[in-house]
C-alpha cells in the first residue's frame, strides 16, 4: 500500500487528486493532507474522510512519513516543497508547472536522483483515453503518419478563473495551460520541434499577464503544429480542441461536455444527414471525408481520471523500478518549450529548441519518454 500525504487542499487536489486516489483504493491510502488556510483543511477533511489534517508540510511529513508527497499547491511553492520532500526521503508527485525556471528544475532533477527517489510531474492529459486512443491510432493503416497537428482553446474567465495566486503570474497562459498542450504535441509526434515561433500578448497594455498565445513549431522533417490559446474569447468555451492531421485520416478530440445535433447535406452525394453527439468529458472522433467513427469517449472528470492512470503507472515505478512517464527529466523538455516559446514572443525571432530542451545529464537526442499507448 503506498501511502500519500498532500500538500495544499485547494481545487487541484479536490477535483483532480483526491477523486483519482480514491480510484486506486486498495493500492495507495492518502494518510493527510495539510493547508494554512483553515477552510480547506476543514471541508476536505470531512469529504475525503483524510485520517490527519495539519497546516505545515514539515510537520505532516515528519509525523506521518509517507511514501509519496503530492505537491498541489500554486506553482511559487513548487521547487522549495519538492526540495523539502525528497530531503526527507519521500517520492514526489508535483502538479505542474514542476518550477518556474529551468534551472529551479535542474536543481530538483539532481536532487531526486542523488535521493533515489521519483520525481513526476501531474502532466495527465496524454493519460485521457481520448489522446491514448488516437495516439494508438497514429501509424496505424486507418491513419498513417501524424503530418500536422493544430490544437485549439477558448476560454472564458471569470471571477473565480482570476482569483488567488493566478493573477499574479506574468508568464501565465504558457505555464498554466500552454504547458498541457506542448506535452501533447510531444506526445502525439513522438519527438520534439527544432523550432519555435511564439506571439503571446496581453491584450492590453494593462493587463499583466497573456491572453493569447500563438505558437508554431517546425519539426526536423518539415512537418509542423500550431496551437492558439485565446482568453478573450465572448464566444462559447472550447476547453481543448486538437486536429491531427494523418497521411488517410483526421483525428478531432476535444475536452468538455457538450450535446451538439448537426445537420446538413453531404455536397458531394447530395444527401442529407443528421447527427446526435453526446460527450460528457470528451471525444476523439476518425474523420474521413464526411464519415466520421468516435474512437474513443472521456467520463464526467477527465482529469481525475487521466491522473489516476498516470499515478498507476507511478506506483508500478515505485514498486518495480523503472522511470514512468511524465518524469521530471521527461517534463523538463516540455517546460523548455513553454520558455522557448516565451523567449520567442519577447525577441520576436523564431529559435531553435535544441538549448532549451537538454540540462545537465540529457542529450540532444534523448527521445521524450514513453507513455502509455506508444509502441
Ligand atoms: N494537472 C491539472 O490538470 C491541473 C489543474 C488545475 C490546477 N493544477 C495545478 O495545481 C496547482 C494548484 O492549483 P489549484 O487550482 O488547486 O490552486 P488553489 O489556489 O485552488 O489551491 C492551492 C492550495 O494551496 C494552499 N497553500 C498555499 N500555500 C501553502 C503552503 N505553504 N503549504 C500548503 N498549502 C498551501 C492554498 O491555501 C490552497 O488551498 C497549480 O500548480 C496548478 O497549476 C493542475
Amino acid at each position: 500500500m503506498i501511502r500519500i500525504a498532500i500538500i495544499g487542499l485547494g481545487a487541484a487536489a479536490r477535483n483532480i487528486h483526491l477523486p483519482a486516489y480514491s480510484k486506486l483504493r486498495g493500492k495507495v491510502r492518502v494518510v493527510a493532507g495539510c493547508d494554512p488556510d483553515e477552510g480547506a483543511r476543514a471541508s476536505q477533511s470531512a469529504k475525503w474522510g483524510l485520517p490527519e489534517v495539519y497546516e505545515d508540510p514539515r510537520a505532516m511529513i515528519e509525523s506521518t512519513k509517507p511514501d509519496v508527497v503530492s505537491i498541489c499547491t500554486p506553482p511559487h511553492l513548487h521547487h522549495e516543497q519538492s526540495s523539502m520532500a525528497l530531503g526527507y526521503g519521500c517520492h514526489v508527485f508535483c502538479e505542474k508547472p514542476l518550477a518556474d525556471d529551468l534551472q529551479e528544475v535542474d536543481d530538483l532533477i539532481a536532487k531526486a536522483e542523488a535521493a533515489d527517489r521519483l520525481l513526476v510531474v501531474n502532466s495527465e492529459f496524454p493519460f485521457m483515453n481520448i489522446h491514448a486512443s488516437a495516439k494508438k491510432l497514429i501509424g496505424s493503416p486507418r491513419f498513417g503518419r501524424l503530418l500536422f497537428l493544430h490544437a485549439s482553446q477558448t476560454f472564458r474567465p471569470t471571477e473565480a478563473t482570476e482569483a488567488g495566486w493566478r493573477q499574479e503570474m506574468s508568464r501565465r497562459l504558457g505555464l498554466e495551460f500552454g504547458v498541457h498542450v506542448l506535452d501533447l504535441v510531444r506526445f502525439f509526434f513522438g519527438e520534439d520541434p527544432v523550432r519555435i515561433f511564439a506571439h503571446m500578448p496581453r491584450g492590453s497594455t494593462k493587463a499583466r499577464s497573456d491572453v493569447i498565445n500563438v505558437i508554431s513549431l517546425e519539426f526536423s522533417d518539415g512537418r509542423g503544429a500550431s496551437i492558439v490559446l485565446d482568453r478573450l474569447s465572448k464566444g462559447p468555451e472550447r476547453y481543448l480542441k486538437m486536429r491531427l492531421d494523418g497521411e488517410f485520416a483526421t483525428i478531432e478530440t476535444s475536452i468538455g461536455g457538450e450535446v451538439r445535433l448537426e445537420v446538413g447535406l453531404h455536397t458531394r452525394a447530395r444527401r442529407p444527414y443528421m447527427r446526435l453527439g453526446l460527450a460528457k468529458g470528451g471525444t476523439a472522433v476518425l474523420q474521413n471525408g464526411d464519415r466520421s467513427t468516435t474512437i474513443a469517449r472521456e467520463g464526467i472528470n477527465p482529469f481525475a481520471d487521466a491522473t489516476a492512470v498516470h499515478f498507476a503507472n507511478m506506483i508500478e515505478a515505485i514498486q518495480n523500478g523503472g522511470e514512468p512517464p511524465g518524469n521530471a527529466r521527461d517534463n523538463r523538455r516540455t517546460l523548455g518549450l513553454v520558455f522557448a516559446a516565451y523567449d520567442s514572443a519577447q525577441s520576436g525571432e523564431a529559435l531553435d529548441t535544441d538549448s532549451y530542451l537538454t540540462g545537465a545529464g540529457d542529450s540532444v537526442t534523448n527521445p521524450p519518454g514513453r507513455r502509455q499507448g506508444e509502441a
